[in-house]
């Protein structure tokens, strides 16, 4: 066989506007070069406790057992799932976009007969109408997502939901992917039991883990159950022998992105959490502004509209994929379109962690300016 040869790596460093992977900063990257250690070495445990540590901070919590998942934000969301259900269980899913979609899917296959409360893509729920569908079975989990990267909507009210949840003996479980570091995310005071994100959006680090956090509530359930966890890699049971003070070996953690997550939430705690969160909403407020001048109005109601991504609406007859590919090409910018019931209507602008920045915005809205008819 001939021996495949291929030129050295060389890829362009775009501007990364759509809906995740984010732009890295450089002092992350350095961190991601720094050569591996063992995963048992003494300077390794260490650190793992420090991303714990750090992560119980952007999330909010005191919950002894946050850790990175190894995995992208699926893996979160399957860890989410598959340790709180048992074939048969009851479970409630409110579908407004692709990722409730995908949790839904997700629970099927852990053998959960699943309900689902669903409203049209792009809309939230409230509390009041979440009750009334946890009042008509026993449930042992409602699951809703965030930030809904599918449309740009934020489902407010996560603390009403919880308390309703909690009312009818439901666990909570959150999707914070396109949340969590770009606005606020509050586990404890709003007492969800169990939270999911990724790295790669506005944590600002490559994908490749999923920040996982589960309370007390949750951790009784697990104690609790009669069947061993679906999913051998993902089974909590076993995952916190590792992170947990037994450190036993379960799986070998991806140690290089564990280094570039210590390096992203050190850099979280350095701006701090509100000026964070500031700095994600005046750049998307610019962005906005923008776009309605460029008659490209943002489609959600600006009262749960997502600074971290935005969905303009794209005037009928505008070829969507042709003045993408042209940002691209000619610019460096990569956005998003639309999908699913939005395909064609929409396009999707992430402005997260180090691609929240005003050159971005200025020139992704001089760009368009240039390239819309
Ligand atoms: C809200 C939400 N949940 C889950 C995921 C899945 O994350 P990943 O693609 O990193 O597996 C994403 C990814 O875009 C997301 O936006």
């Amino acid at each position: 066989m001939k021996p495949p040869r291929f030129d050295d790596l060389n890829l362009s460093s775009r501007i990364l506007l759509g809906p995740g992977p984010s732009m890295v900063p450089p002092r992350v990257l350095r961190a991601l070069a720094q050569p591996p250690v063992g995963h048992l070495d003494p300077e390794f445990l260490t650190l793992m406790a420090e991303v714990q540590e750090l992560l119980r901070f952007v999330f909010q919590t005191e919950n002894e057992l946050t850790i990175p998942v190894s995995g992208t934000g699926s893996a979160g969301m399957e860890a989410a799932l598959c340790n709180f259900i048992e074939p048969g269980d009851r479970v409630l899913i409110a579908v407004n976009g692709y990722f409730g979609e995908r949790m839904v899917n997700m629970a099927g296959r852990y053998g959960a007969q699943v309900d689902r409360l669903d409203r049209p893509w792009g809309e939230v729920f409230t509390p009041k109408e979440i009750e009334t569908a946890l009042i008509t079975a026993r449930y042992k989990l409602l699951a809703l997502v965030h930030a809904e990267t599918s449309t740009g909507a934020r489902q407010p009210d996560i603390a009403e939901i919880a308390a309703a949840a909690h009312r009818h003996g439901a666990l909570l479980v959150l999707d914070t992917v396109t949340s969590l570091g770009g606005l606020p995310v509050e586990i404890d005071a709003w007492d969800v039991d169990v939270a999911y994100s990724g790295t790669q959006k506005a944590l600002s680090c490559p994908p490749g883990l999923a920040p996982l956090t589960v309370g007390p509530r949750a951790r009784e359930a697990l104690a609790r159950r009669q069947t061993p966890v679906g999913n051998w890699y993902l089974d909590l049971t076993l995952v916190t022998k590792y992170w947990g003070a037994e450190r036993t070996y379960h799986h070998t953690a991806p140690i290089n992105m564990n280094y570039a997550l210590r390096e992203a939430l050190r850099m979280v705690v350095e701006e701090g959490l509100e000026a964070r969160f500031a700095r994600h909403r005046e750049h998307a407020q610019t962005l906005w502004a923008g776009l309605e001048k460029l008659g490209l109005p943002p489609r959600v109601p600006e009262a749960h509209r997502l600074p971290t991504l935005t969905t303009p609406q794209l005037p009928k007859g505008l070829d969507d994929a042709a003045i993408r590919k042209r940002l691209l090409d000619e610019y460096n910018i990569e956005i998003a379109g639309g999908f699913g019931p939005l395909a064609g209507q929409i396009w999707r602008i992430g402005l997260m962690g180090f691609s929240a920045r005003r050159e971005n915005v200025t020139l992704l809205l001089a760009a368009l300016g240039e390239l819309i008819p």
